[in-house]
């Protein structure tokens, strides 16, 4: 990945958000359709792809294992597989930029490969931690040299045939269930996931697509997913959903700016992944729901969403899983509501693309708002949908959804709200400013 310059951006007050919006295409989906399409025998086309780094950093990490991944000028992506097992030893290291779902995806199709890869990433990226892929990873037979605490960069070496485990996660993550059952596509045997509490399920349902045998089965211990090794996967056509967390922002932007109406085309609304919408409604928002359809194998619908007065709630910490990357703007729906907003058990945020709980904390008092840090989230006394002060600087560090959640913050301020680097909203959202600037009036 190229790093780029800081982009500071002030954003300010703005009248009524009005249009249609299309967000891109969902990044959980892309990553996963350019993987599966290059472990395919033959072409995969995708339509609707997210064209941003995190995605672009998947392609290239695929190409360099010797899948052929090529973006038509028809805007079609072609991807030509190597087949179960035929990854090959990449010539360098592979950068994965600022994406945790790249590399603990790839780290579970590498393990039951026998070829020796590096990762690396950016500040960020390199701050995470790794061992919740190492662990399981480890289990079935790879080795691994990590950074200390766990992180990038580290080297791995997959194994053929690689052991099939049956493992429970320790952590509501899809990341570590899709980097487990993706190692057991190359492994003989059985490898089974045990989720305890559900999390979103794209690689299940798109391995199946592909024509994986994978079953799951709801028992008394939680989800088990069990899938079937040395499989062979079919070449198919897939169009990405728009991404419910892009969507996230219009959502909550058009709640808040007094006057607006958005429609927000082509939204995945995956029962887990709609727990925002769900906590909106229940603080008043007004959400409606269009045209429900299903595109890629996904529940998709177009929303309607109209300024409405918010009211503080407490989050059910059961939704969290179901709306884990909708934080950050959720906290800013929540410091323009009439009171208080109790948002815990979402102590997973500390280990995302910064710590969201901190980092939020710091933005929104920045912007003028109350908010008290606690260890699993925030406590936000709202400002009853009064302008909030603005006027501060804005610490993005490194995370796409907190200067998008704050830039959205920056259109109920008073006073202009400046994020020091909105730069890493490319990662997830290209055109957010863009779009962003045909809707304002
Ligand atoms: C993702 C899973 C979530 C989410 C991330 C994307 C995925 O991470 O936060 O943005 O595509 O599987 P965890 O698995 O760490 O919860």
């Amino acid at each position: 990945m190229t790093s780029t310059a800081p982009r500071p951006l002030a954003l300010s007050a703005a009248g009524p958000l009005r249009g249609t919006v299309r967000v891109p295409g969902d990044k959980s989906i892309s990553h996963r359709a350019l993987m599966f399409a290059g472990l395919a025998v033959g072409e995969s086309r995708i339509t609707g792809l997210l064209e941003g780094e995190d995605v672009l950093a998947t392609a290239a990490a695929m190409r360099a294992m010797g899948a052929q991944v090529e973006r038509g000028e028809d805007g079609v992506w072609r991807v030509h597989g190597v087949g179960v097992g035929g990854l090959l030893q990449p010539r360098t290291a592979l950068d994965m930029g600022n994406s945790g779902t790249s590399t603990r995806l790839l780290m579970g199709l590498i393990a039951s490969h026998p070829i020796t890869v590096t990762f690396t990433g950016d500040a960020s990226l390199s701050s995470r931690p790794m061992g919740r892929v190492i662990d399981p990873l480890t289990e079935m037979g790879a080795e691994f040299t990590a950074s200390p605490g766990g992180r990038l960069p580290l080297t791995m070496r997959g194994i053929c045939p690689a052991v099939p485990i049956a493992y429970r996660l320790p952590v509501a993550s899809a990341q570590v269930k899709s980097a487990v059952l993706l190692a057991g596509l190359n492994t003989p045997g059985i490898t089974r996931v045990i989720e305890p509490v559900p999390t979103r399920d794209h690689s299940e349902r798109m391995l199946r697509g592909f024509g994986a045998e994978l079953t799951v089965e709801e028992t008394a211990e939680g989800r088990v997913i069990s899938i079937t090794g040395e499989a062979e996967l079919t070449p198919q056509q897939i169009e990405v959903p728009g991404d419910p967390s892009s969507a996230a922002f219009w959502i909550v932007a058009a709640s808040i700016v007094p006057g607006s109406e958005l429609t927000i085309a082509n939204v995945g609304l995956n029962p887990t992944r709609a727990g925002l919408v769900q906590v909106l409604r229940m603080m008043g928002a007004d959400i409606t729901e269009a045209q429900p359809r299903i595109v890629g194998g996904e529940p998709v619908a177009d929303l309607i969403v109209r300024h409405a007065p918010l009211s503080g709630i407490e989050v059910p910490p059961e939704l969290a899983p179901s709306m884990i990357d909708e934080y950050p703007i959720l906290f800013v729906a929540a410091a323009l509501a009439q009171g208080r907003t109790v948002a815990r058990g979402a102590e997973e945020l500390r280990v995302k693309e910064s710590d969201r709980i901190a980092v939020m904390a710091a933005a929104l008092e920045a912007a003028g708002a109350h908010v008290e840090e606690v260890a699993d989230g925030l406590i936000i006394d709202g400002s009853g949908g009064d302008p909030l002060p603005g006027g501060g600087t804005i610490a993005s560090r490194l995370d796409h959804r907190i200067a998008m959640s704050m830039s959205v913050a920056g259109l109920a301020c008073s006073r202009p709200l400046t994020i020091d680097d909105v730069s890493p909203v490319a990662t997830s959202y290209p055109n957010f400013y863009e779009t962003l600037d045909a809707v304002r009036r």
